[in-house]
């Protein structure tokens, strides 16, 4: 077994930490508080290859394998979690299903602008009474002559306000229940398809959450992605892969609260000893950086397995149930350790507590990564 990165994972880590650093930080305040879409940095991410990392570069991809896009991911979740959202949902829910059920023509048409970023993407499963119970979709979408007609509405849509194109799940047949959902690929513009309510949020403030509507909307019969029926499996699939980019995020706050609070406890003097050389403060900092590596190892394995063409469904949840509970717990200390001060916005930790608690939400929440678990254990 072997640890160390190779020389190209060592490259994406500096590159990636080097734009983040320069780049994204020093406007991810700004970002979170006039909840503002970051599109010159998600148009810098597209130079840098960051937006479709493991498409192969003929699709318009940059051809990375899976464990350099958990790296990029965390170091740009790192300094902004808004702007790690943004690219996880383009390379993982849009760039990730296409790639593997295009076809020749599809590839060309939606896929290239996709990957190279010229172009961003949506992933529309969730509606108002299917969340977990994903297969419970009422969008429906009715062959007529040439083209699809799609009616009925998602909401809780990541880069659905930005997003050039949507990847829509609907049921096709409901008698079939799970095997009769497909999947569609439906172009902003296209007529009666709009976007409706916008929510406002707790956390991840700089990424839209939007509503997307389907009114009679006609989109060409070779819009279908894969072939009818396969809709639910292919989101499975989708949100499996998903999921190591959720955990990647997760880590990347985790490590940005943790690095605060540790350089707090070294600075901060209290009973005239800098406040680390308390062992209530040094014990925290043990747990958290015990808990974070531990979610780390195991969103690179999920992400080696998937590298491997192994199943990872299960390896997935687990590095998405780690990682998301403890960046949730890890920004709850980082508070902790700055006192008062953690509780301002004059430190990123209160931005970082607020960002980790969707990635307990989004991609499947903890009680669905638990039930994935569980089934595959007791299976
Ligand atoms: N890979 C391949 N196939 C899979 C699969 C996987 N990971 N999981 C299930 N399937 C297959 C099953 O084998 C089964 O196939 P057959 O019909 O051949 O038997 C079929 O799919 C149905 O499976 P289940 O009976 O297990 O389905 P279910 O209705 O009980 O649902 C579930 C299972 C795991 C709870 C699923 O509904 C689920 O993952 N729910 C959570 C949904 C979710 O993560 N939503 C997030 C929305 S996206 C988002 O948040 C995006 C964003 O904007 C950031």
């Amino acid at each position: 077994m072997n640890f160390d990165l190779t020389d190209e994972q060592k490259m994406i880590q500096d590159m990636a930490r080097d734009f983040a650093a320069k780049e994204v930080a020093p406007k991810a305040a700004e970002i979170d508080k006039n909840h503002r879409y970051p599109a010159e940095l998600v148009a810098k991410m597209a130079e840098l290859g960051l937006m479709g990392m493991m498409v192969p570069e003929e699709q318009g991809g940059a051809g990375m394998d899976s464990i350099s896009y958990v790296i990029a991911i965390e170091e740009i979740s790192a300094a902004c979690a808004s702007t790690g959202v943004i690219m996880s949902v383009n390379n993982s829910l849009v760039c990730d299903p296409l790639q593997r059920n295009c076809t020749p023509e599809q590839a060309e048409k939606f896929l290239k602008p996709l990957a190279s970023g010229q172009k961003l993407g949506c992933f529309g499963l969730t509606e108002p009474n299917a969340g977990s119970d994903a297969a419970g979709q009422k969008t429906t979408a009715v062959l007529d002559g040439d083209e699809w007609v799609l009616n009925g509405a998602k909401n809780f849509i990541t880069n659905g306000n930005e997003a050039d194109t949507a990847i829509v799940f609907a049921m096709t047949d409901k008698e079939q229940g799970t095997r009769g959902i497909s999947t569609f690929v439906v172009e902003k513009g296209t007529p009666g398809f709009s976007i409706g309510k916008l929510e406002d949020k707790l956390g991840i403030c700089g990424s839209s959450t939007a509503e997307l509507v389907f009114e009679d909307c006609r989109i060409p019969k070779d819009n279908l992605l894969g072939k009818v029926g396969e809709g639910f499996k292919i989101a499975m699939v989708t949100l499996d892969g998903g999921r190591i980019g959720i955990a990647s995020q997760a880590l990347g706050i985790a490590r940005a609260a943790l690095t605060t609070a540790k350089q707090h406890a070294l600075d901060r003097v209290q009973f005239g000893k800098p406040i680390a050389r308390l062992q209530a403060i040094q014990w925290m900092v043990a747990d958290m950086a015990t808990r974070l590596d531990s979610a780390r190892l195991l969103t690179y394995r999920a992400a080696h397995l998937k590298d491997q063409k192994k199943r990872f469904s299960r390896e997935a949840a687990m590095g998405k149930l780690a990682a998301s509970e403890a960046a949730m717990w890890i920004t709850t200390k980082a508070i902790q350790i700055l006192g008062g001060y953690g509780y301002t916005k004059e430190y990123p930790v209160e931005r970082n507590f607020r960002d980790a608690k969707i990635t307990e939400i989004y991609e499947g929440t903890s009680e669905i990564m638990r039930l994935v678990i569980a089934m595959n254990e007791l299976s």
